[in-house]
């Protein structure tokens, strides 16, 4: 076959559900409960896709979720719908702004232990269809130590943590990656401070943060960068529009649209990346356990 045939097929097949493109799969942890985690995971998932990355966000705030109200969606079909009747990933994915999918969270269930053999089968079954599909796998989980959301940090690539510069939830972010590191050393984490007055306060907190674990728990994690209290974030919730459409310009979208392109470009993958398909597959340990 001709080199260019050859090059055009590649590329059509590319373009398919199923190519060997291997998903980034990212969860978003925090250790209190509204820091913004579920604004960041949405509005960082946007701005991906602005980037150039093919991305799905995933609703795992299991009887919390509420990106689709930050969206002002009311989505069709949610997670339980997919397990309870066997519906396929590509029929509950759900179509945000800009090309955006994400399978909603949903409530009805607590507990992925609540799910039998068969369920829990079909499910991650269905979830690793997505291999090849998307860039990046973005998974908004339940604040704090949930065994959810646990679960979900300990089976993932990679972690994007976000605490604001309060003791309170810095307290409870360090529990977070204390825990995390005790059951998975190899685990990578992101800093990420939330709501700061400014980035010299920003810096500060997330060097502090860092020496700390660095000191107590001899485990590196890299500052992934700082965003600003910006009340536009606030009106974007009230509107129910992602803040980075709404308020393209505003300091917090500017800055969560830097951090993507920084992701995109400067952040190397962890080496023990394992996409979907090894999120599954540590998932199914965790959960066998
Ligand atoms: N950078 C920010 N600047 C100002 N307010 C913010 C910012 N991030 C989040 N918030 C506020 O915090 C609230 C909770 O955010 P949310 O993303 O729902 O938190 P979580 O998912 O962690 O519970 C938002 O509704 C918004 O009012
Ligand atoms: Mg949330």
């Amino acid at each position: 076959m001709q080199q260019d045939q050859a090059y055009l097929l590649r590329q059509l097949s590319n373009s398919t559900p199923g190519h060997s493109r291997k998903s980034r799969v990212v969860t978003i942890a925090s250790g209190k409960g509204g820091v913004g985690k579920s604004n960041f995971a949405l509005n960082f998932a946007l701005s991906l896709i602005a980037a150039g990355k093919k991305v799905v966000l995933i609703d795992l705030d299991i009887g919390m979720a509420n990106l689709d109200i930050l969206m002002g969606l009311n989505p069709k079909y949610h997670l339980l719908d997919m397990i309870k009747h066997k519906k396929s990933i590509w029929d509950v994915l759900e179509k945000g702004p800009n090309q955006l999918e994400y399978l909603a969270g949903g409530s009805g269930f607590n507990h992925l232990h609540q799910l039998d053999e068969d369920e829990r089968s079909f499910f991650f079954h269905e979830l690793e269809k997505l291999h090849g599909y998307a860039d990046i796998i973005l998974i908004d989980t339940g604040a704090g130590l949930t065994l959810e959301s646990q679960q979900c940090h300990l089976s993932a690539d990679e972690v994007i943590l976000l605490t604001t510069p309060e003791p309170t939830s810095i307290a409870d972010a360090y529990s977070v990656v204390k825990m995390l590191h005790s059951q998975r050393p190899s685990l990578s984490f992101q800093l990420v401070i939330n709501r700061v007055s400014n980035p010299k306060q920003g810096m500060e907190v997330a060097s502090k943060f860092k020496s700390a674990v660095q000191s107590f728990l001899k485990k590196e994690i890299k500052i992934f960068g700082a965003i600003p209290d910006d009340p536009y974030v606030m009106q974007a919730v009230l509107k129910q529009v992602p803040f980075t459409l709404a308020f393209p310009r505003s300091s917090a979208s500017s800055t969560i649209k830097r951090l993507a392109e920084r992701f995109v470009s400067g952040t190397p993958e962890p080496k023990d990346n394992g996409g979907i398909k090894g999120f599954i597959r540590k998932l199914t340990r965790i959960l066998d356990k």
